[in-house]
Order: structure tokens, then C-alpha cells, then sequence
């Protein structure tokens, strides 16, 4: 990053802020001395209690696939100047085939993952204009490239994640906001490992080294945080309407082995 300097008093949001790579995010845009508003519908687990970061950290329990409790948080924080939207939370695949996906499955998903970071990126305009600009960062998925059976509502919200990156990057250019897509592979966090040394097994039966060194190996959350931060960064000025894959390399293998 070129100078951590202008993340200071900056203020910032950021969706998923209660666990995983959400939460490493809030962290370190604290850490940074940004004024960070967390949303989950899960209370944060550390974070808060922190005294260092007692005055710059806010956080809210918002359910994001209500569209009214993300309407309301935006209009309470609507006079500040937003520098950066970070939308990370998400749900997990289902693991359901499309045979026995329901509706109500397939909405939960597609509610949470894709509709609520076109609503949280709509509301949060008035918020960007107070600051005459500033970047959305949206976290997508491999998921979106290349996936596996059985997980089609969350690689279709993320496919969407990546279009509506696209899309908002052209719209919103005027306004002088960048909008970025994240793509990780696999991070050890709740979402995927919920308890690491148990599932390491699993995890490298499937072919994915846990070592940290084999190609596509199981990255840790403050790696995917930083690119984060990175693509919100004025370093990144020339980054828009696209999505960077962080991902050690997993898309790059043709077979787990
Ligand atoms: N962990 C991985 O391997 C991996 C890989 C690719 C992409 N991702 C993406 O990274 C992002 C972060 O995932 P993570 O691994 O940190 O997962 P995580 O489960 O640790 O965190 C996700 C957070 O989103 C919150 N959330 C879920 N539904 C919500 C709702 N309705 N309202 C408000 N908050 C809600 C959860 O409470 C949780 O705190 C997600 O977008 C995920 O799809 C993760």
C-alpha cells in the first residue's frame, strides 16, 4: 500500500464484520486508524471491546436480506463521508443439487450474497457524495469461474457479484467511485473450516495442501484482507470494474491431486 496515512479518521463499512475475512477487515481498517462501521447479523466476537479502537469503531446488527434494516442503518449513518463499502458477508453454498434446491433455498442465497450488495452499494451514494467519491469493493468467490456439482445458488450469486461489479463500475464512474470484485479461493475461516484441525483431513483428501505451500494451498483471512484494503486504496486508482482473483493459484490447477 502506497500510504496507510489516508485510511486515518477515514470512515469506512463493512458488510460480514463479525466473522472471518469480514472481521480481519474491520480490524485492520482500525488498526489504520479508520473510523469502521461493521454490519452482521451476528454480534462481532472481539472487536468492540478493544478500548484502543473504542472511539472509531461502530457496529450494527443488520440482517442483510432485509432490505429495510439495511435502509435504515444507511439513512442513521447518511451525513458521513464515506471512503470505502466493503461487501463481504455472505452465506455459504448449501451443498443442495438443483433437484432438491428450493425456492426459498435459492432466495436466502441470492437475498444475502447478491441482492443486499446492490442495496447496500444503493444506499451508500448519498454517503460517497459526501466524500466525492470513493471505492466499492465486493467480495466474489472461484466459485464464479470454476466451481463444483452442487453448488449453484452460491456460484451464481457470486457470477452475479462479479457482473454487478461490472455494471456499477460504469454507472457510477461519474461519481468518481471505483468498484472492484474480490475473487478468493480457500480461506480458513468459519465459512469453510469450522474447525481447522479436524477438517485439515478432509481438506487435503480433496487435494488442498494445508501446509501453506502447495499450489491453490488454504489461505488465511488477513490474506484476502489485504488485497481488500489494497483495491480500495488510491494505489489502486487504475483497478475498476473488475475482479481480482486471490487465490494461491487454485484456478490454475486442472485436477486436485
Ligand atoms: N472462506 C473462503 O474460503 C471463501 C472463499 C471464497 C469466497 N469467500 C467469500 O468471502 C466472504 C467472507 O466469507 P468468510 O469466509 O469470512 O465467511 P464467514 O462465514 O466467516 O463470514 C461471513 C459473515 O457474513 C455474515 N452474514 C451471513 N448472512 C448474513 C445476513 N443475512 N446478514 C448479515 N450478515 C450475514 C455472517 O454472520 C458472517 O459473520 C464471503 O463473501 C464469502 O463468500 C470465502
Amino acid at each position: 500500500m502506497r500510504d496507510k496515512s489516508e485510511w486515518n479518521q477515514k470512515f469506512c463499512i463493512v458488510t460480514g464484520a463479525a466473522s472471518g475475512i469480514g472481521e480481519t477487515t474491520f480490524r485492520m481498517l482500525l488498526d489504520l486508524g479508520a473510523s469502521v462501521l461493521g454490519l452482521d447479523r451476528n454480534e462481532p466476537r472481539e472487536i468492540l471491546k478493544n478500548k484502543k479502537f473504542k472511539a472509531q469503531a461502530h457496529f450494527r446488527k443488520c440482517d442483510l436480506s432485509d432490505p429495510d434494516q439495511i435502509l435504515d442503518v444507511f439513512e442513521e449513518f447518511k451525513d458521513s463521508e464515506l471512503k470505502a463499502l466493503f461487501n463481504v458477508a455472505a452465506l455459504p453454498s448449501n451443498g443442495l443439487s438443483i433437484s432438491n434446491l428450493s425456492v426459498q433455498e435459492w432466495d436466502q442465497i441470492l437475498n444475502v450474497n447478491l441482492r443486499a450488495v446492490f442495496l447496500t452499494s444503493k444506499y451508500s451514494l448519498p454517503l460517497f457524495k459526501n466524500n466525492n467519491g470513493g471505492c466499492i469493493v465486493n467480495v466474489s468467490s472461484v466459485h464464479a469461474f470454476a466451481s463444483m456439482r452442487n453448488h449453484s445458488a452460491y456460484a451464481a450469486s457470486k457470477g452475479g457479484v462479479n457482473s454487478l461489479t461490472a455494471q456499477l463500475a460504469l454507472e457510477l464512474n461519474p461519481l468518481n467511485i471505483r468498484v472492484v470484485g474480490v475473487a478468493p479461493g480457500s480461506i480458513k475461516t468459519p465459512m469453510t473450516t469450522k474447525d481447522f484441525e479436524n477438517d485439515k483431513l478432509q481438506l487435503e483428501k480433496l487435494g488442498f495442501p494445508t501446509d501453506g505451500l502447495g499450489i491453490g494451498h488454504v489461505g488465511e483471512p488477513d490474506e484476502i484482507a489485504e488485497v481488500l484494503l489494497w483495491s480500495a486504496s488510491s494505489a489502486a486508482s487504475f483497478v475498476n470494474g473488475t475482479v481480482i482473483t486471490a487465490d494461491a493459484g487454485l484456478l490454475a490447477r486442472l485436477t486436485f491431486e
